[in-house]
């Protein structure tokens, strides 16, 4: 039966296997490797120490992440397509590992963050009106 995430250590095992799929992922894929040109050694911790404090509450994450996105907006696109793909590796990793409370509500934090990104990096335009 599947556990519940419990543990940092849970936390190290969905972030390494999201990522592992991320690499794997055609389409962005090359957003990681080729274009950010990920530091894995760098990142994998810094998403360890993010989810903590997302889910745990555990104030380990200090960064900004709206400005690492829009920085990589200017040189990749970071549009709704991107972000659902995102999305759905994600919840797609979670359901194959865990399954309990905080899986579910793990996958709810990061639907809300990653819509709030888009929203933030992709704002609609506004209607006007002529008449
Ligand atoms: C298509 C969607 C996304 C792409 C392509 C993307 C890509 C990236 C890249 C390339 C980095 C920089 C890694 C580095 O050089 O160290 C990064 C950092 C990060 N991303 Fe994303 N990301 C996406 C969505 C998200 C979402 C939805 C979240 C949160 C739920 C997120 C959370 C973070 C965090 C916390 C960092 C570290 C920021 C820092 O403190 O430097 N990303 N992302």
């Amino acid at each position: 039966m599947k556990k519940d995430i419990q543990t940092r250590e849970d936390l190290i095992l969905l972030v390494d296997t999201f990522y592992q799929k991320i690499q794997e992922n055609k389409r962005i894929g090359p957003i990681f490797t080729d274009i950010a040109k990920v530091d894995w050694t760098h990142h994998l911790p810094k998403m360890y120490d993010f989810w903590e404090s997302v889910l745990f509450g555990n104030a380990t994450y200090k960064g900004n992440p709206m400005l690492t996105h829009f920085e990589l907006r200017d040189k990749a696109t970071l549009k709704t397509d991107e972000f659902d793909i995102w999305k759905n590796i994600f919840f797609e990793t979670v359901d194959d590992l865990f399954k309990g409370d905080n899986a579910e509500s793990i996958k709810e934090k990061a639907k809300s963050i990653a819509d709030l990104m888009n929203f933030k990096l992709n704002p609609p335009k506004p209607r006007i009106n002529i008449i």
